[in-house]
């Protein structure tokens, strides 16, 4: 807490804090324990307030935090809210949202039994990418959001998405079809709803992603 208290008086522009990388190592580790323990997601929630710590903030209509099982098992993290997404504040409500509404349930699933966010919680203007200072900016948000629902699984969404987790440039394609770690979780990227919509034939590649996913997944009997 500490730590990102001091990121942000930082990022609003008050000088004299220590947020050297090494100081701010340190600060992780002091009290990291509670933190995870205790912290909610309305906790994160109001923590996030009405927030500005982005140029994104400027052109939002809503924060778009996330929706969802507060325990769920399982977290789909995609990119950034689209157009539709932003009106209503919510997540993957769009035609992207349709489509993984429908993989949600082809693996036995209710989207209410599942988390689903994104990298950055606003929409960037005109659907671009999020850019590498607004995701460093919000990237906490989602680490906290995840340390609280403390699922088994990921399911990253998008090269954005499993880029920014696995902090690394390799290409989606080759990141698919496999687990990977994150910190003590297990993390499967697999292509964007929005992808599959422009290139239908790689649904079966998702298929495959998701068959994986399903044998590992604690289902209740
Ligand atoms: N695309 C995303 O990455 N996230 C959403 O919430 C909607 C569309």
């Amino acid at each position: 807490m500490l730590k990102h208290t001091l990121q942000d008086l930082a990022g609003k522009g008050h000088r004299g804090f220590d947020c050297s990388d090494s100081s701010l190592e340190k600060l992780a580790g002091w009290g990291a324990q509670p933190q995870q323990i205790c912290e909610t997601l309305q906790d994160i929630r109001l923590d996030l307030g009405d927030c500005q710590r982005c140029r994104l903030a400027e052109d939002r209509k809503n924060i778009v935090f996330g929706a969802g099982s507060p325990s769920a098992k399982l977290v789909f993290v995609g990119e950034g809210p689209g157009f539709e997404e932003d009106q209503q504040g919510e997540p993957f409500v769009g035609p992207a949202g349709q489509l993984l509404t429908k993989i949600i349930e082809a693996i036995h699933l209710r989207r209410e039994q599942v988390y689903i966010c994104n990298i950055v919680k606003c929409r960037p203007p005109r659907n671009r990418n999020p850019q590498p200072d607004e995701i460093k900016t919000c990237f906490q948000f989602l680490d906290r959001q995840i340390a609280a629902i403390r699922p088994d699984f990921i399911c990253a969404l998008g090269s954005v998405a499993a880029q920014t987790l696995l902090n690394t440039a390799v290409p989606i394609s080759r990141l698919r079809w496999r687990f990977h770690d994150y910190k003590d979780l297990k993390l499967l990227p697999t292509y964007h709803p929005a992808y599959l919509l422009r290139n239908p034939e790689k649904k079966r590649d998702v298929w495959q992603d998701m068959k994986m996913l399903m044998k590992e997944y604690p289902y209740e009997t």
